[in-house]
């Protein structure tokens, strides 16, 4: 089935100019991005967006994190998108994602892991509503 699921670029790939990489990486999956753009999250989004993590103790520095610089938020499209960007980013802790995965590739630590995939179709439908609306969506 054809879904969609959210990506954010996280600050520290944008900080090493990483965006085209992880992009290529994304691309040579097979996934389309079908809306993409370059913000600076806010506190208050960022809060929002994690909103399921704010009990666990890394949440101050999660917020802290994806505020300290730009992020690329993006809408990816293909066939199975939630489950298959999940596979192309990795596991969440560098040191244990696969070989030729976005986060084996680039990420610094699982607090610094370079991007974000939503978990599951429901809550990709409400991610990319937090950042896009139909009409930035160009399938
Ligand atoms: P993400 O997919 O964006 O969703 C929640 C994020 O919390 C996760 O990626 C990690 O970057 C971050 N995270 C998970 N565990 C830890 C941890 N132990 N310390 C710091 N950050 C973490």
């Amino acid at each position: 089935m054809t879904e969609r699921t959210f990506s954010i670029i996280k600050p520290d790939a944008t900080e090493r100019n990483l965006t085209g990489k992880v992009n290529a990486v994304i691309e040579d999956a097979g996934l389309r991005i079908v809306a993409q753009r370059r913000i600076r999250m806010t506190r208050q989004q960022a809060e929002t967006f994690y909103e399921v993590h704010k009990e666990r103790p890394f949440f101050g520095e999660l917020v802290d994190f994806m505020t300290s610089g730009p992020v690329v938020v993006q809408v990816l499209e293909g066939e199975g998108a939630v489950a298959k960007y999940r596979e192309v980013m990795g596991a969440t802790n560098p040191a244990q994602a696969a070989d030729g995965t976005i986060r084996k590739l680039f990420a610094k630590s699982v607090g610094e892991n370079s991007v974000h995939g939503s978990d599951s179709l429901e809550n990709a439908k409400i991610e990319i509503a937090q950042f896009f609306t139909d009409a930035d969506i160009v399938g």
